[in-house]
């Protein structure tokens, strides 16, 4: 019967009989899909691997840096990170159409991405890449192509012609909650492996118009805050995802201390589900909540309304853009 002891050792046999003494190449995004992968072909093959960590500085409060400081320690992994922030906030400068930013945020990390693996590739030659696919992606991509006009989603894997690897998908066998506890045995760090699912452009779809710094700073802050208040009521696991919303192209009138306020909502999107295909919204506490707009309210600067999303999937989506 399965257990992740057997599933380690199992696919890390595996991995070494197919990669022998070549390279491998493996993109992290600072998920649990690519960053197990990534320590389980690290447990295989060593510094046979080197990952790339492309900074597009769309990611949440601690985020990058679990990525490059507790994942590096806690795995060893040969790391390069390709701090690329400024490129997309560059690329992102007027972007308003959710679509556009979409397609805008895959080229530029497609373009990194390539970069780098053109300079490791003649540096000392690579012949495989990891990818994190799980047994129901598997699945899935045999039968049509589902829900995926909706939104250009953006992953790692279209590389172009003339960079030709063999993939590696150490965790084609396995569902979410498997990989989760590999992930755990892999002693990765916890947050790491329990983090709800999050979309690859990242905090770019979650601010409803331009993205900039600033309002990113913003978002970050209310974002860190759910976060924090979810876990402290233990509430984490029971909730699917999680995205929290800024409607930078909304103002409303409001009033703190003695003084008139015109600033933006926070939107709060908590959604149960089974597999993000159809949600339903999450009904948390009321007192979880309270606690939630307050602190978004006094703390981050320029909010001083936070609303509820209280639409289920269909008609809504999981996230805004
Ligand atoms: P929607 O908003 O379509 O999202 O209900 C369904 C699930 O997909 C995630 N999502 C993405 N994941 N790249 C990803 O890897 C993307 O471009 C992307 N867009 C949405 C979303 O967070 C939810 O889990």
């Amino acid at each position: 019967s399965w257990t992740p002891d057997t599933m380690v050792s199992e696919t890390i046999t595996a991995i070494q009989e197919q990669v022998g003494d070549r390279r491998v190449l493996c993109a992290l995004s600072g998920g649990v899909d690519s960053a197990v992968a990534a320590a389980l072909v690290q447990r295989a093959i060593g510094s046979q691997l080197t990952c790339v960590f492309v900074d597009h500085g769309l990611l949440r409060a601690g985020e990058a840096e679990q990525v490059k400081e507790d994942f590096v320690r806690a795995t060893g992994v040969d790391l390069v990170v390709a701090d690329e922030r400024e490129r997309f906030l560059g690329a992102l400068a007027g972007v308003t159409d959710p679509e556009q930013k979409r397609k805008i945020i895959g080229r530029e990390f497609i373009r990194t991405f390539e970069e780098v693996a053109r300079q490791l590739e003649s540096d000392r030659g690579i012949d495989f890449l990891v990818q994190g696919t799980l047994y129901p992606d598997v699945v899935e991509s045999g039968g049509g192509d589902g829900a995926s006009n909706i939104k250009s989603h953006h992953n790692v894997g279209g590389l172009p012609d003339d960079l030709q690897f063999t993939l590696i998908e150490p965790l084609r066998a396995m569902f979410k909650d498997e990989v989760r506890q590999v992930g755990a045995q892999l002693g990765l760090p916890e947050e790491m492996v329990h983090r709800h699912p999050f979309p690859g452009p990242g905090l770019g779809i979650r601010i409803v118009g331009e993205v900039t710094e600033e309002r990113l700073e913003i978002l970050r802050r209310a974002d860190l805050i759910a976060r924090e208040e979810l876990r402290a009521a233990h509430l984490e696991r029971e909730i699917w995802q999680f995205p929290v919303v800024l409607l930078a192209d909304v103002r409303s009138v409001g009033v703190q201390g003695d003084g008139r306020t015109y600033g933006y909502p926070i939107v709060l999107r908590p959604v149960t589900s089974e597999d993000a295909m159809t949600a339903d919204w999450a009904r948390l506490p009321y007192e979880v909540l309270e606690k939630m707009s307050t602190r978004i309210t006094n703390e981050c600067e320029g909010i001083n309304r936070v609303v509820v999303d209280i639409t289920s999937k269909p008609p809504g989506t999981i996230e805004w853009e």
